[in-house]
């Protein structure tokens, strides 16, 4: 039985708004699908079934000027735009997710983690992908997605366009996420949805020498388990290409889907799906999530993760008299007599010189509509406290946010090492609470509410 779909979006690169069809349980171990260029978020749609049948949180997202993905107001639509979109997603992500991708998704996949934070993803599947571009290939690309943005008179004469730019091969074996890209427009005629601008550019993505030079790098640093999946009948990317490519990256895998052509994904979409799954259980397994001393890091978080939590933002003053403060969760009580309290700060916090000097710290407590608070404190892009409403509420204390559910003022007590954190242990000098509001939750990576029945 199909699995529903859930409409959510992102803001990618410049606050752009991607939207996304989700499908599966969210607490699931995330995919992310990225399509090619031309094709819209409905190209996932089979694999995302498959991949919530096999207890995956999968998410399509359409690319920017894509589908209904905003379009770039400055006209910007090359690998480097994508590639920020992508960062933007995954940062935006509970997890780290295992990204499929294909074409020009696949380039701006491997440009956001081979070129970023690698441990922001658990593996790749990347397919019908090159990252050489003959002057032959490139024109025929250019051409070929260009005559999507013509105007159709019905469906069937979308798909023998875009058939007859592959005369070799089988023609596509499903045709619903291929037209999924296009709409009837108020003319009758059937038109391509997104900016023409971003066909255009994915056509003719700059210098070629040196796009494949920086994906060349690229790929060689993604340092995590990638599978090259191709149509063994696709006759724009070569088997010697796949192959090629797959020598470039340290851990990767090939495969090929018998009589799939361009569309490996959808034209054998059973095979392609078994495919997948069967490697994203080895590079990526669902069960157990287990943590040995020495292996991954990011499984001991989602470990502790398990434990549910309020949120506090801890607050000093830095030598000019100027508040400070982040978001943290690693608030926890310790001694009534003496009246002591900790929270935990990582060693690379910005903050830890200002926190270490300063003798004092407050822990505010938040309530549940203090969550874009929460938010806030944890980015290191913007002015924390503009527009904060906040104060010293006693003589040598740090600053209390106005509202919070409970704060605590405290004078330092101790600093102890705790590994890549400092442990802060404040006698509290001064506590106060409101009784009335619920608090924020933090689970699993995720904002909560209290739910009572
Ligand atoms: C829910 C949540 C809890 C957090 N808990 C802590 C924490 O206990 N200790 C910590 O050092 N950082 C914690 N962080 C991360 C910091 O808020 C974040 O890294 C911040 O950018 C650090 O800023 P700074 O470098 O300016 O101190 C948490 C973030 C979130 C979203």
């Amino acid at each position: 039985m199909a699995t529903a779909m859930d409409q959510i979006n992102f803001n990618g690169a410049g606050g752009l708004r991607l939207m996304a069809d989700s499908c599966g349980a969210p607490e699931d171990p995330v995919v992310l699908l990225l399509p090619s260029a031309g094709q819209s978020r409905a190209f996932w749609h089979g694999a995302a079934q498959a991949l919530a049948a096999a207890g995956r949180y999968a998410i399509c997202l359409d690319l920017r000027g894509h589908g209904e993905s905003g379009h770039a107001a400055d006209g910007r639509y090359d690998i480097d735009a994508h590639a920020a979109d992508v960062r933007a997603v995954l940062a935006a992500l509970p997890r780290r997710a295992f990204i499929v991708a294909a074409g020009l998704g696949a380039l701006a996949a491997i440009a956001a983690v081979g070129e970023g934070e690698p441990h922001l993803v658990s593996g790749l599947a990347l397919v019908d992908v090159t990252i050489w571009f003959d002057v032959e290939r490139a024109g025929h690309l250019q051409k070929s997605l260009a005559s999507r943005t013509a105007s159709f008179d019905d469906e069937a004469a979308i798909i023998e366009t875009i058939s007859a730019q592959n005369p070799d091969e089988p023609r596509p074996g499903a045709t619903a996420p291929i037209l999924a890209a296009f709409a009837r427009g108020a003319d009758g005629r059937w038109h391509w949805r997104g900016d023409a601008r971003a066909i255009t550019a994915a056509g003719s993505p700059g210098p070629r020498e040196q796009l494949q030079a920086r994906l060349g790098t690229a790929v060689a640093r993604l340092g995590t388990p990638v599978l090259l999946i191709r149509g063994a009948r696709n006759e724009t990317i070569s088997a010697a290409a796949t192959q090629r490519l797959q020598a470039l990256i340290p851990n990767a895998e090939t495969a090929e889907i018998a009589g799939a052509g361009h569309y490996a994904a959808t034209d054998q979409e059973d095979a392609f799906n078994a495919v997948l799954l069967d490697f994203l259980e080895r590079a990526a397994p669902r069960q157990p999530l287990t943590y040995s001393g020495g292996s991954d890091p990011r499984v001991l978080r989602d470990a502790l993760g398990c434990f549910g939590t309020g949120v506090t933002i801890v607050t000093t003053i830095d030598e000019t008299g100027a508040p400070v403060g982040l978001t943290a969760n690693s608030f926890t009580s310790v001694s009534l007599e003496p009246p002591l309290i900790l929270f935990s700060l990582a060693r690379n916090s910005a903050n830890l010189g200002i926190f270490t000097q300063a003798g004092r710290f407050a822990v505010n407590v938040l309530h549940i509509g203090q969550q874009p608070h929460a938010g806030r404190f944890a980015r290191r892009d913007v002015a924390r406290f503009d527009g904060i409403d906040w104060a010293l509420r006693a003589t040598g204390g740090s600053p209390i946010l106005a509202g919070s559910l409970a704060a605590f003022d405290c004078s330092t007590f101790a600093v102890h090492d705790g590994g890549d954190h400092l442990v802060f242990i404040g006698r509290v000098n001064h506590a106060w609470f409101e009784p009335h509001r619920d608090p924020l939750l933090y689970f699993r990576g995720k904002y909560r509410r209290l739910h009572f029945t």
